[in-house]
């Protein structure tokens, strides 16, 4: 199985278009030890030729410019592309404003859970993928669901799971407690290799590592997680918003309740953040919080990224 980071930044990407933090700055200056990021997606592939999107980002034209197995290969079709489906982990604007780059009458999957289903229905921007062409098929919590798209079965199936989370902030009720959100609106997926049995876990939004979560990436050999804050008060203190990470559906990094902690006894083989929002000082390679990750058995995401499992 082929595993592509196609943008490892969380919502904005990094730099962001309208944020001067110091990590912005630094990024845009070409500052050494800081690498421009794009919003959150992976890409999976079991035979090298289709392929299957982990969410798609606002900044999908230019990953699949950045990744020629993406693109219609020298003698297909005057029509054609390797990307046969895609499965999201949520409704978040930066993992499903990507679809309307797949517009142009071309067939491939949609996998989703119901409520994000009936968020795409509800916002008639989305109905350019048209039904016949785009199905959107709804995931089965726990129970894998196998993966096709354009008539090609893509030798993978996904075993979604609810993960502590929130519902998108565009669809969140101010008055309802935890702002509406149910189960369902943020996911975890285990991305299993039919003909092997070879799994990974993508878990990009997350807001706890409650007992259930703990015990499911226990001995895991490969965990994409949720890496959007160092600290559950940076975005505070950097003047940026006033929301915590846990506010916002995300856990942070450091300190007892955060990812560092609650990974130490998973035995994970290997653990790679993902969704880094730009205020986390792991984006700065010569910081503390980098030193920190990396002693802790982490590798901190980058766009391109390419792991065989
Ligand atoms: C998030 O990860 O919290 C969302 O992407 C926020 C957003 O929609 O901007
Ligand atoms: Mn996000
Ligand atoms: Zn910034």
């Amino acid at each position: 199985m082929r595993i592509r980071i196609l943008g490892s930044g969380a919502g904005g990407g990094f730099p962001q278009w309208n944020c001067n933090c110091a990590n912005c700055r630094a990024v845009r200056a070409g500052a050494p030890g800081f690498l421009p990021r794009t919003q959150s997606s992976l890409a999976v592939s079991a035979n090298g030729e289709d392929w299957l999107l982990l969410n798609a980002s606002p900044d999908l034209r230019e990953q699949i410019a950045a990744a020629p197995e993406l693109s219609p290969r020298r003698d297909d079709p005057v029509r054609a592309s390797p990307i046969k489906a895609v499965a999201l982990t949520n409704g978040d604007v930066d993992h499903v404003a990507g679809l309307l780059n797949l517009r142009e009458a071309q067939p491939f999957n949609i996998y989703a859970a119901r409520r994000v289903i009936d968020a795409l229905a509800a916002n008639p921007i989305f109905s350019i993928l048209q039904p016949q062409l785009v199905p959107r098929i709804e995931l089965a919590m726990e129970t894998p669901t196998s993966v096709s798209g354009a008539s090609v079965d893509l030798g993978l199936s996904l075993r979604a799971f609810p993960v502590p989370g929130k519902i998108a902030l565009y669809l969140e009720d101010r008055n309802a407690p935890n702002f509406g959100t149910s189960a369902g609106d943020t996911l975890g997926l285990e991305v299993i290799e039919t003909a092997t049995g070879a799994s990974f876990f993508y878990v990009p939004g997350c807001a706890q590592v409650d007992a259930p979560l703990a015990a499911r990436l226990r001995h895991a050999a490969l965990v994409f997680f949720d890496g959007t804050l160092f600290e559950e008060e940076e975005m505070i203190r950097q003047g940026l918003m006033g929301k915590t990470g846990s506010r916002m559906g995300h856990i942070n990094m450091s300190g007892e309740d955060g990812s560092l902690a609650a990974f130490t006894p998973l035995d994970v083989k290997r653990k790679i953040y993902v969704h880094i929002n730009n205020s986390n000082p792991v984006l700065d390679e010569h910081s503390n919080a980098y030193a920190t990750v990396q002693a802790a058995g982490w590798e901190v995401g980058e766009d391109g990224m390419e792991v065989i499992l």
